[in-house]
């Protein structure tokens, strides 16, 4: 077995988490669960989208919850920017307020990118070719995601070769890293390996992460498939919180607090508290009314109790 000796967590929480939440979530509360991720030992924090807020009013307050994080050293934040719109609002502000990193986020499958982003595959990749040279310009990391790489909520199953074509584009117009989604949560660990492998002909280990929704119960599973294939990093989010507004049924992402008790255990460092994570789950589920969807923190909490 490959396995890496340390894994890069990013805590997707704040943004695709809180995403798709019916509660409104105020600024501070968002602002103060970053604070407890960073505080937890994340090192990279996806704080936000900028993207229209009549298509996901929950990230309208975008510009406010960058402005409000106390910045530590060391820490990454990301936002997601769709096009050039996007890449100018999150720039607007002084220098220190940018993020560190942004995501132009496509898809394998050309029915989710038209709900998702309204645009063909072909169209988003003419509107990211700006934005990451932009970013680039600018200094700023470029990350994309590729959504539906194993399944798609309207055309069902999702062939490597589609991932392949469009990790392809996207390494064409300067994104430095490929983020492997599989947003429905469909994926079994072959099909993931396969959609790893697709953006792996494009991409070295470094440039490639795994994002698994846990609708089946499959992403831990799914990610000891990726570790077996070398890949290091991965998107979790706090709680299990989330899903994607346009992929109806779609629960969150795997838990973080699921990922560390797994890594812990391998003995691959992840640089992360868990107890600390666990508080964290804890303080924006107690905010949205209820129990964390996290086994790890579920049972973490039970022993403290018990
Ligand atoms: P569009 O309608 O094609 O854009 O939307 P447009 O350029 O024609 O503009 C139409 C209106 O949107 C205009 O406003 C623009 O100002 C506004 P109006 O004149 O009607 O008042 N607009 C914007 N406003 C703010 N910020 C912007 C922006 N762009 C245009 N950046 C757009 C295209 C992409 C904006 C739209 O479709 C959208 O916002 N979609 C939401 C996509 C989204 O956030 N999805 C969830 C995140 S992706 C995800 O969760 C998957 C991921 O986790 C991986 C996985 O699991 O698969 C990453
Ligand atoms: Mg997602």
């Amino acid at each position: 077995m490959n396995l890496p000796s340390k894994v890069k967590l990013v805590d997707v929480g704040p943004r695709d988490g809180l995403q798709n939440e019916k509660t409104p979530v105020p600024a501070a509360v968002k602002i103060e669960l970053v604070h407890r991720l960073q505080d937890a030992g994340l090192s990279e924090i996806e704080v936000a989208s900028f993207v229209s807020p009549k298509w996901v009013p929950q990230m309208a307050d975008n510009a406010e919850v960058m402005a409000g994080i106390r910045r530590l050293p060391g820490v990454r934040y990301s936002v997601l920017t769709p096009n050039l719109q996007g890449l100018e609002a999150a720039l607007k502000p002084a220098r220190a307020l940018w993020p560190d990193e942004i995501v132009v986020f496509g898809a394998a499958s050309e029915a989710f990118s038209q709900r998702n982003i309204n645009c063909s595959i072909a169209e988003s990749i003419e509107r990211f070719r700006p934005v990451a040279a932009s970013a680039r310009a600018n200094n700023i990391y470029v990350r994309g995601a590729i959504s539906c790489t194993v399944g798609c909520p309207y055309e069902g199953e999702i062939a490597p070769e589609r991932v392949a074509m469009v990790a392809g584009l996207m390494k064409d117009i300067g994104v430095q890293h490929i983020g492997v989604a599989d947003t429905i949560g469909v994926g079994t660990p072959r099909k993931v390996q396969r959609a790893l492998e697709a953006a792996l002909r494009h991409y070295d280990l470094d440039g490639v992460s795994g994002h698994f929704h846990d609708t089946y119960g499959m992403a831990l599973a799914n990610t000891l498939a990726a570790l077996q294939m070398g890949v290091w990093q991965f998107d979790a989010s706090v709680a299990g919180l989330g899903g994607c507004p346009y992929a109806k049924g779609a629960t969150g992402n795997v838990a973080t607090e699921d990922m560390v008790y797994l890594l812990n255990g391998m003995d691959i460092d992840t640089g992360i508290d868990l107890d600390k994570l666990v508080d964290a789950g804890q303080f924006i589920s107690n905010f949205l009314g209820r129990p964390p969807g996290s086994r790890a923190a579920t049972a973490l909490l039970n022993k403290r109790i018990n």
